[in-house]
């Protein structure tokens, strides 16, 4: 993994015991000399599209008022109060992506998406709190920050927005571009632009046990294998005819209890859901795929990367792969880890793919999950 100055004195081990998921931290110039990714154009044309999700939150007149996008239609840049947010414009955008592979030291199983805001002066979301862990990084212009630590996070009743309702501030900062704030989850802040402002969020979410567990059951119901239906010859001897019998309910429990999971379930459920794609995202096939023969010749030449939409994990023997899970044998399954981890294969790595992991990868490129590497990048695209 490329080394990173992100966290500024501190190595990513220190922060990992110090900060993360516990106190806020502040790094000056944690990406020197750094500016906006995306010009303010380019966010107002992802803005209006529909596979992007956007917001528009206004305060006009003291007035909170929040429109999901897609957003054909935005207060002029010149009008004060206001802000937009792009979510997941790592999925859109190379460079963006490359932004979020500085942040690996944090593992990808915890990794949501990088979120943009633009505000115009006095912008901003209001005093809140999140559930996720954030690393807000100033690009362009000026933002005040204040945080606090406290413990009461009662909202404001009635509002389009979570807006707390007694935000007692304990520090303030301002931030320039380059300037970075790591702030815990449930940790109360407002952010608040002072002129033009983009700032670059990039969260990592924790699953919530209720949507971990209604998933699971998900899962689980898609695996069931239950033969058979219930008898009961010699066992209807009741006098009291709308009593359930004690052998109904015995039989019942005796059979649902065979739909216990393992804990190789629970990893291959882990994987599956915390691979998959969010809802919005679509991947788009090649425009022109390359046939078996000629896709296999390119990766032997040039290698291939995954496509930046792509998300992939790993465990134990198991691979996945954008919410699939695969369990290729040992050769072919220390290659996709390395892919997972690197997020690329070189043609000196691909040389010992099996036939069916070639098939594997063909049938990936052909749904737009990896790409042939383009032959002008492959000086660039040594390994980390
Ligand atoms: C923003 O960048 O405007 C909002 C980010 C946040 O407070 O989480
Ligand atoms: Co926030």
């Amino acid at each position: 993994m490329k080394k990173t100055n992100l966290l500024g004195e501190i190595t990513p081990k220190q922060f990992l015991q110090t900060y993360w998921q516990k106190k806020p931290l502040l790094v000056r110039q944690a990406i020197p000399g750094m500016s906006a990714l995306l010009s303010r154009e380019t966010l107002f044309d992802l803005a209006i599209r529909d596979d992007v999700e956007s917001r528009l939150i206004t305060n006009f007149r003291q007035q909170w008022k929040m429109q999901h996008g897609p957003l054909s239609q935005l207060p002029k840049p010149n009008q004060k109060n206001w802000t937009m947010l792009l979510q997941g414009v790592n999925l859109h955008d190379d460079e963006a992506d490359k932004l979020l592979n500085q942040f690996r030291f944090i593992p990808d199983s915890r990794l949501d998406d990088l979120m943009i805001s633009y505000a115009t002066d006095g912008g901003g979301v209001g005093p809140h709190f999140d559930s996720y862990d954030v690393f807000l990084l100033q690009v362009h212009g000026k933002r005040r920050w204040r945080i606090s630590a406290q413990k009461d996070l009662t909202l404001e009743e009635g509002l389009p927005l979570k807006i707390l309702r007694n935000f007692i501030p304990e520090a303030e900062f301002i931030l320039e571009p380059g300037d970075m704030l790591y702030l815990p989850p449930h940790y109360a802040h407002e952010g608040v632009a002072i002129g033009e402002c983009m700032t670059y969020s990039v969260g990592f979410r924790a699953p919530a046990w209720q949507e971990l567990g209604e998933r699971f059951l998900e899962f689980m119901a898609d695996s069931i294998d239950l033969p058979g239906r219930y008898t009961d010859a010699g066992h209807l001897s009741q006098q009291t005819p709308a009593k359930i019998s004690d052998h109904l309910l015995e039989t019942v429990t005796t059979e649902l209890s065979k739909l216990a999971s393992t804990p190789e379930d629970i990893a291959i459920f882990l994987g599956q859901h915390l691979s998959e794609p969010k809802s919005s995202v679509f991947f788009e096939p090649p425009e022109r795929a390359l046939s078996p023969a000629k896709f296999i010749a390119a990766i032997a030449k040039q290698g291939l990367k995954l496509h930046r939409k792509t998300r992939m994990l790993y465990r134990s023997r198991y691979i996945f792969i954008n919410g699939e899970s695969f369990q290729p044998g040992a050769t072919d399954r220390k290659l996709l880890m390395s892919l997972a981890d690197e997020k690329m294969l070189s043609a000196t790595d691909l040389k010992s793919a099996s036939h069916d992991l070639l098939e594997s990868l063909h049938a990936w490129y052909c749904e737009g999950w990896i790409v042939v590497n383009q032959r002008e990048n492959l000086s660039s695209e040594t390994k980390q």
